[in-house]
């Protein structure tokens, strides 16, 4: 039996942006399936979240007034994600709202291997927002109620920013594919009243841009975002202030924009 209330799965839901998407969309009355992943890989170099994190997103949702079915699990397993949707589909009976969100950034990689942070990145970012999608689009569409899929990319999914480092390649390139992924999507589902979007900030201000690892890297690679300044005074970015964009794009609001590659970013882009 499927309820009347809005339902969203959201990937990296453990903190930062994913964690902001959550609470802002239960705000909403929109409840959340959310998931991350339960350990570190190797080749980022700074601490994934823990499940820790996951619990105080779910208490942060349901002081929200939403329910939240919080779950481990790793974007590059589909057949997680797939037996997660399930579970959350016979807890909540329905899905609306996609959010691929779950990424990861090494600056200054501690694996030495190229190829194997290429692919760890390539993996996480633009293999894992594929299986995301793949997963869970069937119950979007079984719902008959159109939806919407939104692809967390960034300004390095518009623009090249240099920084020379494979990990920064990858990143990019990863960004990038998940507008070719998201235009396809968008015309394809379309049909079903599926709008897809992805969504492309600045500099958030969360763990994967602590200062721990940016500032060395920015030290070694000064020509990283040379181009790349704000056209706002204060171009740093509040978890809060990206989820906003969401909240409005997922939204009756914005029930005709689809194909869009929104960016959050104070102007960066520009
Ligand atoms: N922070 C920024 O400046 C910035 C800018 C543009 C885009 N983004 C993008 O925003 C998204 C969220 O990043 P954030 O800034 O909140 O960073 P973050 O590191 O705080 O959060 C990312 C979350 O994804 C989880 N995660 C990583 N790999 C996973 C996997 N394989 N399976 C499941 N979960 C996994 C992490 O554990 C973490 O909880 C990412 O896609 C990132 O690329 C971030």
């Amino acid at each position: 039996m499927s309820g009347s209330r809005r339902v969203a799965f959201v990937t990296g839901a453990g903190r930062g942006l994913g964690r902001a998407l959550c609470v802002r969309l239960a705000e909403d009355g929109i409840d959340i399936m959310g998931v991350d992943i339960d350990e570190q890989i190797a080749s980022v170099d700074y601490a994934l979240s823990t499940p820790a994190d996951l619990e105080e997103t779910a208490r942060l949702v349901r002081a929200a007034g939403a329910a939240m079915l919080a779950r481990r699990a790793d974007v590059r397993d589909s057949a997680r994600l797939a037996a997660v949707v399930d579970e959350g589909l016979d807890a909540f009976g329905r899905l609306d709202i996609v959010c691929a969100n779950a990424g990861i950034s090494p600056w200054t990689s501690p694996v030495d291997d190229p190829e194997t942070v290429w692919r760890d990145v390539i993996d996480v970012n633009l293999t894992g927002a594929w299986n995301t999608v793949r997963e869970a689009t069937p119950a979007l569409v079984a719902g008959g109620r159109g939806g919407s899929i939104v692809f967390t990319s960034s300004v390095a999914g518009l623009r090249g920013l240099g920084g020379g480092t494979v990990a920064f390649n990858a990143y990019t390139a990863s960004k990038h594919g998940l507008v070719g992924l998201m235009r396809t999507l968008a015309r394809d589902l379309g049909r079903e009243n599926i709008r897809v979007n992805s969504i492309h900030p600045g500099g958030i201000d969360t763990t994967m841009m602590g200062a721990e690892q940016v500032v060395p890297f920015m030290t070694a690679h000064p020509h990283f975002g040379e181009t790349a300044s704000p056209a706002l005074p204060d171009g740093r970015l509040d978890p809060r202030e990206v989820a906003q964009a969401v909240a409005w794009l997922v939204s009756d609001a914005a029930s005709k924009i689809t194909g869009v590659t929104l960016p959050v970013d104070a102007g960066v882009a520009l």
